[in-house]
């Protein structure tokens, strides 16, 4: 495809996100490539690239030229630096073409990009932002831009050094992300499934804050020779896999979802990364498991606000009576796993949210809801699991894309005292 048949592409499938207020995204991209089936795998990406960008910055570009498939489209070339005369070539009309500039849109063009501009998070949930974080306005301009593509180095199969080499001898080239001691950044984004590091389990993605949770939960059992643990919210097994590379084959490691077909590929992955998982198909399967478990890791459903950067449809999708559902999760999600903690063991919480509700006050309901259960100082787990960023004082901490370039995420230690 040309260029300018990319920028029709994009902007016939931002009209039809835009006419159904709270679509999913990746739905309508796969209903158009479905549709337009000549467009090969390169175009199909530059498209998506496109429209997840203009989708993340909808109320800044909006503000430019208009919120319609071709105000967006419009304000992200501007946006990229694009001259009048380069966009006027683009927007030709000529077949494929999107139609010509019209007058007011050139002016547009030549006007400078105005320095205040409309910040791209949902106006209801400002207030909410405002009381989480330090500068609401750099979180919410950092959420706005591309994610970065990390991946985990697996331990259980090599060395953060073998991995980087490997990756580069298939001409991928990384750096050490910020965090996790184990991530590996990619200089470019790029599909890696077809890598060998890939297929031969020696890496997995995985932004480099949800390494960090796994770290510091396998650190605060290092104590135990075979430490007993369920990865109780275990979704499509991230942290578990994360978790039994830590473990380093110590103990047993069970994972459950309420949701069992989200733990489908976990068998596959386990197997690629030479891990040993347990799967609890339901809830009956963790019968025998109550007040026996050293950590019980919760890594709760939550408005996923912290990794917007990578679901930007999920910043405008969110409702109030949505987040109160989630923070009612949340809720029973800790009470349900709270059962499992032995004596003596760790309970940790984790949300890839940057919102307060979601973080300190649901560790704080939960202190007061289970009176068996204390904050767990971080500082000497944080220092074992070899985290990257200063050590938090009290047993809560949390990582913003803004101050630690990575997704948004909140963590909570407590131990169970009896
Ligand atoms: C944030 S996702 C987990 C992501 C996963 N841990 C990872 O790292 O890839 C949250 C998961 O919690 C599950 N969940 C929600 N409520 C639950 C409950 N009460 N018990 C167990 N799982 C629950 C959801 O089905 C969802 O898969």
């Amino acid at each position: 495809m040309t260029p300018s048949a990319r920028l029709a592409a994009a902007i016939e499938i931002l009209d039809i996100y835009l006419d159904a207020p709270t679509a999913r995204l990746e739905p309508i991209l796969g209903g158009w490539s479905r549709q337009n089936r000549y467009a090969g795998s390169k175009d199909r990406a530059a498209i998506a690239d496109r429209v997840y960008d203009c989708v993340r910055r909808r109320r800044s570009y909006a503000a430019l030229f208009g919120e319609t498939g071709r105000g967006l489209t419009l304000a992200s070339l501007a946006e990229e630096g694009l001259a009048l005369v380069d966009v006027k070539a683009l927007f030709s009309g000529e077949k494929y073409a999107p139609n010509p500039l019209r007058a007011e849109e050139e002016a547009g063009f030549s006007a400078d990009i105005p320095a205040t501009k409309p910040i791209d998070w949902p106006d209801w949930l400002w207030p909410a932002l405002q009381r989480s974080v330090a500068d609401p306005e750099a979180e919410a301009k950092a959420i706005a831009r591309r994610a970065s593509a990390d991946l985990r180095v697996n331990t259980l199969k090599a060395s953060i050094e073998q991995a980087q080499a490997d990756l580069a001898a298939d001409g991928v080239s990384t750096q050490l992300t910020p965090v996790s001691p184990l991530g590996l950044r990619l200089a470019t984004p790029r599909k890696i499934r077809g890598l060998q590091a890939f297929r031969n389990g020696l890496v997995e993605p995985q932004d480099a804050a949800s390494q960090a949770v796994a770290l510091l939960g396998a650190a605060a059992v290092r104590d135990r020779a075979a430490p007993r643990v369920i990865d109780y919210c275990a979704g499509g097994g991230g942290k578990t896999l994360a978790l039994a590379a830590a473990l380093q084959g110590r103990g047993d490691l069970l994972a459950y979802d309420v949701a069992p077909q989200r733990m489908a590929d976990i068998p596959e992955r386990a197997r690629r990364a030479g891990a040993r998982i347990q799967i609890a198909g339901e809830r009956d399967d963790l019968r025998g498991e109550e007040n026996r478990c050293d950590l019980v890791l919760v890594d709760a459903p939550c408005s996923g606000s912290g990794a917007w950067a990578r679901h930007a449809d999920e910043k405008w999708r969110l409702t109030q009576s949505r987040l109160n559902a989630l923070r009612q999760a949340q809720r029973d999600a800790l009470r349900e796993a709270a059962g499992y903690v032995c004596a003596g063991g760790l309970l940790l919480y984790a949300t890839c949210s940057v919102l307060a509700c979601e973080n300190h006050d649901q560790a704080d309901w939960f202190l007061g809801e289970k009176t068996k259960f204390r904050p767990e100082p971080l500082a000497q787990h944080w220092a074992a699991a070899g985290i990257k960023a200063s050590a938090p004082d009290g047993n809560t901490a949390r990582f913003t894309p803004a101050r630690h370039g990575v997704d948004g995420f909140f963590l909570a230690l407590f131990r169970c005292i009896g």
